[in-house]
């Protein structure tokens, strides 16, 4: 490597994401004519809704390919804040809402408003591990809170307090979460929400899995706090991935340092994904959605009662997103052994825990129900027959 100066000490607290390791060696194994079932990957397996296509292909016979306003097209900020309206019954303002290159442009827009150098930031482990190199990349300090199954792998406000330092800044937490699938319950959020603003520190929740729930009362933190700081996005419920279209919603007060941000960072979001996804919220489009949450609900309920009966632990109730993270301790002391021998001779892929944090990962391995159910089903046999 070239003898430059910089911050290549800050890059080497920076980890690879495993799974992107476990996906390249089954691509490997399937170019030498194996078979492998995909229980590693995080995105929908359903391509893009049909009208969010035609509403591409309309934007670009239009010619809608220049830069748009930095904090996004006016139509799909106001079409966000109905869908608030509607679904949550919360007000927020067009201007609250920016729209942003996925949920990971939201993520580096807040990181680089929210936190400073020498700060701390509280974070559950396991979580999505990117969020902690955000907070690493600002030279700020992720400060992980473990959660385990008797916490549905989601904080209080009694573990918050026992690891809250006086550097702390902020809580950044994610419902339903990956890898776990479990969520923050309306009670919970709430005394968090107090928590937090007690203790002067900022709230973020990242809600990129909200309308993949399956239970019946999943709060948005804007419910409960109009000063929290929200990310979402067109990634997953509703199924762009590629399009890399998210939004977040900020308090009134950072609107404008918001904005600054965003010209600064990305200039705009991609144009055409924009035009898009105005089609996101069209009837047509919410009836697709719902029909594929129905699809993702019967593979979580085949897929979890396998995975019991087979003997992993895991929570009683995958309340959201597509993931489960299940305990494999009576099986393997380490995961990522236990995830290389499932591959390599069984031809399923999965993703070990240690990608996710520390506090026990080495016994735990996140199961993707992102595929069809003919492949969960034959994922699951070959599963039983590597266990006997
Ligand atoms: C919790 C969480 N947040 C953010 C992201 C980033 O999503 P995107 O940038 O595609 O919107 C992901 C992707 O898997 C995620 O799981």
């Amino acid at each position: 490597m070239q003898n430059i100066k910089g911050s290549r000490e800050l890059l080497t607290r920076i980890n690879p994401f495993r799974v992107m390791t476990v996906m390249q060696r089954a691509r490997e194994l399937e170019a030498s004519g194996r078979q492998i079932v995909h229980m590693e990957v995080g995105e929908p397996d359903f391509a893009t809704a049909e009208p969010i296509i035609a509403a591409g292909k309309q934007a670009l016979d239009d010619h809608r390919t220049q830069y748009t306003p930095a904090p996004g097209i006016p139509q799909l900020r106001d079409a966000i804040a109905a869908f608030y309206a509607r679904r949550y019954g919360v007000e927020v303002s067009r201007e609250r809402i920016l729209i942003t290159p996925g949920a990971s442009g939201g993520l580096t827009l807040l990181a680089n408003l929210l936190v400073s150098p020498g700060d701390g930031v509280l974070l559950s482990d396991p979580a999505y591990p990117c969020v902690r190199n955000f907070i690493q990349l600002m030279n700020a300090e992720p400060q992980l809170v473990p959660v385990g199954l008797e916490h549905n792998f989601q904080p209080t406000p009694a573990l918050l307090q026992a690891y809250v330092r006086p550097n702390s800044s902020g809580i950044w937490l994610a419902s339903p979460s990956n890898p776990t699938g479990t969520i923050l319950e309306r009670d919970r959020l709430a005394a968090i929400c107090a928590w937090g603003k007690a203790n002067g520190l900022h709230l973020l929740v990242d809600e990129i899995y909200h309308g993949l729930h399956y239970v019946d009362d999943l709060p948005s933190a804007l419910q409960l706090d109009p000063d929290v700081f929200v990310v979402n996005s067109f990634s997953k419920y509703f199924g762009m991935t590629g399009w890399r279209l998210g939004w977040i919603v900020v308090p009134e007060e950072f609107i404008g340092f918001a904005n600054i941000l965003a010209q600064n960072l990305y200039i705009s979001a991609s144009s055409i994904a924009q035009y898009a996804a105005l089609a996101a919220f069209t009837d047509e489009a919410m009836a697709i959605f719902e029909q594929r949450r129905q699809a993702f609900r019967e593979r979580r309920d085949f897929l979890s009662n396998a995975l019991r009966d087979m003997g992993f632990l895991l929570s009683e109730n995958i309340q959201g997103a597509f993931y489960i993270y299940a305990d494999i301790s009576r099986f393997s002391a380490d995961c990522e052994k236990f995830c290389h021998d499932i591959l390599e001779n069984h031809g399923v892929a999965i993703t070990p825990g240690t990608d996710f944090g520390d506090y026990r990962s080495k016994s735990f391995v996140r199961i993707a129900f992102t595929t069809g159910m003919e492949n969960l089903q034959l994922g699951v046999a070959r599963l039983q027959s590597a266990l006997g």
